[in-house]
């Protein structure tokens, strides 16, 4: 039976140490205040930004909470975002996606400025990610590879297949994997053959969206398998995108959902507020 990856265990004690630091600087007369905004009544949108929102709590970083109308004008949007660029005690703007259907969100993303990207979706900060420059790297997967190297889990010169090409997270995951000296591919819904590039690797990582897709068919025996999805299965009940019970007797580690990536974007988001003292400077 595969090792359990617990995402909570892990999360809690980056969030411990950010507590630490963030304790640090308040010492140093430095308060880290993020901008949350979410527009409409997505449901998932509210909990995730109710989650970021207890996290600034827990770690003592203030949090300024905006939630506008469906309704809301892009011109609206932009405008409150141009406001939090210029406010010197903002650190962090974070606009909760998806947005309404006449909001562009690439328009949106854009108008953040990259020094308080805290979501690292800025084409600069992505750019900065690809060539190894300081900034703010997406926080899915950069928990991702935070639950790996915690757990102990060896990634230079490992298989590592990435099954997804989003820019949230397949892209920026494999640009990270490589970074850390992995050999990557990225798989996605148009790969041929998928079960063998898959079977393939040392290290799975599934972000593709449909529940329960991956059963260990798709894996190979000793595999590591982080799922990032998080969907609903026949039942409503929250599931990945990997068949949890049938895939963990035959890999060596396995992350749950909930309670395993999940945790970590919360904490990840936290370590790049902090972060954004340091990229300020
Ligand atoms: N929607 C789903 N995941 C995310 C995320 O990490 N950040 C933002 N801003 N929106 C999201």
């Amino acid at each position: 039976m595969a090792a359990i990856i617990d995402g909570k265990v892990i999360s809690l004690a980056i969030k411990d140490e950010l507590k630490k630091k963030v304790e640090e600087l308040k010492e140093k007369g430095i308060q880290i205040h993020l901008a949350v905004i979410q527009v409409g009544e997505n449901p998932a949108s509210a909990v995730y930004v109710r989650n970021k929102k207890k996290g600034c709590e827990y770690i003592g970083i203030g949090s300024l909470s905006y939630e506008l109308s469906e309704e809301t004008k892009q011109e609206e949007l932009l405008a409150l975002i141009q406001e939090l660029n210029e406010r010197e005690d903002v650190n962090g703007i974070l606009v909760q996606l998806p947005l309404p259907s006449h909001i562009d969100e690439d328009t949106v993303i854009q108008a953040i400025d990259p020094k308080k990207d805290v979501d690292g979706f800025h084409p600069q900060s992505v750019g900065a990610l690809c060539i190894s420059q300081p900034g703010f790297v997406s926080c899915t997967p950069a928990g991702v590879i935070q639950l790996l190297k915690r757990s102990g889990i060896e990634i230079e010169g490992k298989e590592c297949v990435v099954l997804g090409r989003s820019n949230i997270v397949g892209k920026p995951m494999s640009i990270l994997l490589l970074r850390e000296n992995a050999t990557v591919t990225i798989a996605h819904s148009r790969t041929k053959n998928l079960k063998e590039v898959t079977g393939r690797a040392d290290i799975l990582i599934a972000a593709v969206g449909r529940p329960k897709m991956i059963t260990r068919d798709y894996v190979k025996e000793g595999a590591v398998v982080i799922d990032v999805g998080i969907n609903r299965d026949e039942n409503n009940k929250l599931c990945g995108d990997v068949d949890f019970d049938d895939v963990a007797p035959i890999c060596s580690a396995i992350t749950p959902v909930p309670g395993g990536v999940g945790p970590m974007t919360v904490a990840m988001l936290l370590y790049n507020c902090v972060e954004s003292i340091g990229l300020r400077a």
